[in-house]
């Protein structure tokens, strides 16, 4: 029996593709470049499957031109604003994304840009790197301190419940701001803030968790940083786009916010500039989930969503 086609727009671990390559015959874009939408669309030709990840823009036009054997796309990430979901529901195309399993790791790593913002990590990392540390001294890159200040988490979704429960563990009072508060089971003693007005002034960390997209483009703008006490820290593990990078350069500059920690980016990788010239920023290369399990899951879960569609069953991680 044929086994179904299935093109993979990158390279993924080594224990993924094993399976992709035992239970389909695999397109692979070796290389692990990123695919142009004709590229994509040479490829898909005749494929049952996608498996695509963020960074491949499948938009409306790209999706209307997909060859009809396409019957799913899946993508490596839990965040789907790379794709065009009512084009693909247009198309009678299911998508399936990888929710939970990445929550664990992403959470972590806005910890560790938390901690690294704070602790003003990445200056003192170029300081030993330079050659020009000179030695301790008592005043020396002083930070602040995480442990008993009030964390502000933007989304209290899956990973913001992870992050409130990590902070707890630094005694953080956790305050949240959602569309509405969470069941009590979930929110446990986080704060619930109905409006943006009681819930940035508490804010001495920012950390924002909610999906990208034009609903949350550019939420951390001017108006609200200027809402934020002086001297706050501010991290992103989510999306670039949340961010008005001019206006928190711009904050990062007069102090207003004291220093922030970013993994994610508008336009990444190529990032505002002026972020690399700011000595209180803590920059990353969008590695919130890259940890070899979580990788691992992601792309075991994305494979079952595809092995669900293709044999008439509803997988369970279906983008909402
Ligand atoms: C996601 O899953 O959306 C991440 O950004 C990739 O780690």
């Amino acid at each position: 029996m044929r086994k179904p086609v299935l093109l993979i727009t990158r390279r993924l671990p080594p224990a993924v593709e094993a399976r992709a390559r035992r239970d389909y015959e695999v397109r692979q874009n070796s290389d692990d470049r990123l695919l142009s939408a004709d590229e994509i669309l040479r490829n898909a030709e005749g494929a049952d499957a996608i498996l695509c990840a963020p960074g491949d823009r499948l938009d409306a036009d790209l999706i209307a031109r997909l060859p009809q054997s396409v019957k799913v796309i899946a993508t490596f990430s839990v965040g789907f604003d790379h794709i065009d979901i009512a084009a693909a529901r247009a198309r009678g195309i299911p998508v399936c994304h990888t929710p939970d399993v990445l929550s664990v790791a992403t959470a972590e790593l806005a910890m560790l840009l938390i901690l690294a913002a704070a602790r003003r990590a990445g200056e003192g990392e170029r300081l030993v790197r330079s050659g020009r540390w000179t030695g301790w001294a008592p005043t020396q890159l002083l930070g602040t301190q995480v442990s008993g200040k009030r964390l502000g988490i933007f989304g209290m979704g899956r990973i913001g419940r992870e992050l409130a429960r990590i902070a707890r563990g630094f005694q953080m009072e956790v305050h949240y701001r959602d569309v509405a508060p969470l069941p009590e089971a979930l929110a446990q003693d986080a704060i619930y803030h109905a409006s943006d007005e009681s819930f940035l002034p508490l804010c001495q960390f920012l950390s924002l968790h909610a999906p990208g997209g034009e609903a949350t483009r550019k939420w951390l703008n001017a108006e609200r940083i200027a809402r934020l006490p002086r001297g706050a820290v501010v991290v992103n593990a989510a999306r670039g786009s949340l961010i008005d990078d001019a206006a928190l350069i711009a904050a990062l500059k007069t102090g207003q916010v004291a220093a922030a920690g970013l993994d994610v980016y508008e336009g990444e990788p190529n990032l505002n500039p002026e972020y690399r010239t700011l000595e209180n920023v803590f920059l990353l290369p969008h590695l919130g989930s890259a940890t070899v399990e979580t990788r691992d899951a992601m792309g075991f879960l994305a494979l079952d969503g595809i092995d669900a569609v293709l044999n008439g069953k509803t997988p369970s991680n279906l983008v909402p």
